[in-house]
């Protein structure tokens, strides 16, 4: 089997692994924590929302957080992607430094109503002046497509509507489209469907990225599936950090200590050193107070040099 030669980790744990956990933890614990994904080897680290601290009060101190990413993040050649529902978050955003993206909608109009309060068409004319504004700025943008694999309000979504969404998405001026399989149902056969429809109707491999939730134990399938196809960008998170709002105690996303594992015993160079995240997903379960729900972090990584648990 062909898969790319390299891929890039998208970490994920700051924001949606943050934002689904109960246990509210102090500023200087996530900047800890991100610190120590950085030095693992992360160069993609999605730090925080600009959304309403109301909708989600993990994230609250997202304003003085980026500040002080932002003051340090040109030294560390980090991108720093933050989470933006509107033009309110966007001047948030730009007031505290930041310089990458990203927007987000879904593939299911009832599942976009419940989360944000808009239909599909509604969230695009929202993102339209935040794409536009983050383009004059130059800002890299990213857009992420919710309920890719399955609603957990209306079951069954179409491919069509995950590539029609897709596609206005990039008309708008995202970089990046990262489909979502936000309640983790998906299953490979899935993954090789909507990477060549979304791909023969215009999206270009290298503009594609998958987010895979862990809930159902499919996640690292998934992610093989799309190797197989030639996608290049997976996203994770740290700890495995965040639950699942709609599985009540199910794991949420997928690990990145599981997915480091994965790629180095297929070959595939991503720059991300696992011992790295193991001590990042040590820090952050300890902030959480909970135990690490990863395979990986549980059992450890394994050196075939001299067959000794890496820890
Ligand atoms: N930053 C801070 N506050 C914001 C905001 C932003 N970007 N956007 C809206 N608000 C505030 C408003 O000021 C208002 O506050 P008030 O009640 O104190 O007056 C309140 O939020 C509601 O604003 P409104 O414009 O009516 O928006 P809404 O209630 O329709 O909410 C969203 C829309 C998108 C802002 C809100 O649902 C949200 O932030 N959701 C978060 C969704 C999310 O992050 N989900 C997980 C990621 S997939
Ligand atoms: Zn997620």
């Amino acid at each position: 089997m062909e898969y790319p030669r390299q891929v890039r980790i998208y970490e994920v744990g700051p924001r949606d692994g943050l934002q689904n956990e109960a246990e509210p933890i102090p500023s200087e614990a996530k900047l800890r924590y991100i610190e120590l994904l950085r030095a693992a080897g992360l160069r993609e680290i999605e730090a925080t929302s600009f959304v309403s601290p109301r909708a989600i009060p993990q994230l609250a101190d997202a304003d003085e957080l980026m500040a002080t990413l932002a003051s340090e993040a040109r030294d560390w050649g980090v991108r720093y992607p933050v989470l933006i529902p509107n033009m309110r978050g966007m001047e948030r955003a730009e007031a505290a430094g930041a310089d990458a993206l990203a927007v987000f909608t879904a593939a299911s109009d009832e599942f976009t109503r419940r989360n944000i309060g808009m239909t599909i068409d509604e969230s695009l004319a929202a993102f339209a002046p935040v794409l536009q504004r983050a383009s004059d700025l130059g800002w890299w943008k990213r857009a992420y497509v919710s309920t890719a694999f399955g609603c957990p309000f209306t079951g069954h979504v179409e491919v069509g509507a995950v590539v029609d969404v897709s596609l206005r998405l990039v008309e708008l001026g995202a970089d990046e489209i990262c489909l979502g399989d936000t309640i983790g149902v998906g299953v490979p056969n899935q993954v090789h469907e909507l990477t060549s429809t979304v791909t023969a109707a215009g999206l270009p491999l290298d503009q594609l990225a998958y987010h895979f939730h862990d809930t159902r134990g499919t996640a690292l399938a998934n992610v093989v599936a799309g190797l197989e196809g030639g996608v290049t960008c997976f996203d994770s998170s740290t700890g495995g950090t965040g639950g699942c709002p709609y599985a009540p105690g199910a794991a949420g996303n997928l690990a990145t200590e599981d997915l480091v594992y994965l790629l180095d015993g297929l070959g595939i160079e991503h720059g991300v050193r696992l011992g790295g995240v193991l001590e990042a997903a040590r820090f952050i379960a300890g902030a959480l107070r909970k135990p690490l729900s990863s395979k990986v972090g549980q059992a450890g990584g394994w050196d075939p040099a001299t067959g000794a648990r890496v820890t």
